[in-house]
């Protein structure tokens, strides 16, 4: 008999879900792609916070993706769920207000992983700054953080180190 093994389930995580979490949910499964794992790994995106739910990400993530060739204009913004916690095997939080705020809702029954998404991908302890109240170039800061993990994570997928 065949065996069947259960893609390795991710969520990234942020605050509004339209800026630096679509765009690591974007990255991370083009990578997944390129890498030949999209079967390994399933990935989602969601925020902590309700104010943009339904809505499409930041028209400069958008744009900044774009230009790296990843589209995430078909993405659309949705609040963390307690279920999320059941569904996914590890939240990947954008930066240390967000792990605190999503390790607080955590039920206690849930076996999901919790944690940074930089120090997930071995990166160290750090945030990927918030752009939205920024510029272009806070936006290919976080863009480059983010691509730098998911290159890190699609080597976790690989080598099954979850
Ligand atoms: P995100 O960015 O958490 O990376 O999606 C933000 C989006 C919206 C807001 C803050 C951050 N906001 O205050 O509305």
């Amino acid at each position: 008999m065949a065996t069947v093994t259960r893609p390795f389930s991710i969520l990234m995580v942020c605050l509004g879900n339209i800026c630096r979490s679509p765009t690591a949910e974007g990255v991370l499964r083009v990578q997944l792609e390129q890498a030949g794992l999209s079967a390994q790994a399933r990935v989602d995106s969601v925020g902590t916070g309700d104010s943009h739910v339904g809505q499409p990400p930041d028209s400069r993530a958008i744009a900044c993706a774009n230009k790296h060739g990843v589209d995430i204009s078909m993405l659309r913004a949705r609040r963390l769920t307690l279920e999320d916690f059941d569904a996914f095997d590890v939240l990947l939080c954008a930066d240390r207000t967000i792990l605190h705020d999503a390790r607080i809702r955590k039920p206690r029954t849930s076996h999901a992983q919790v944690e940074l998404l930089l120090d997930w991908a071995g990166l160290g302890k750090k945030d990927v700054p918030d752009p939205y109240y920024g510029s272009a170039r806070d936006f290919e800061h976080a863009y480059k953080l983010i691509d730098n993990a998911a290159a890190e994570i699609v080597e976790r997928v690989r080598q099954r180190r979850f």
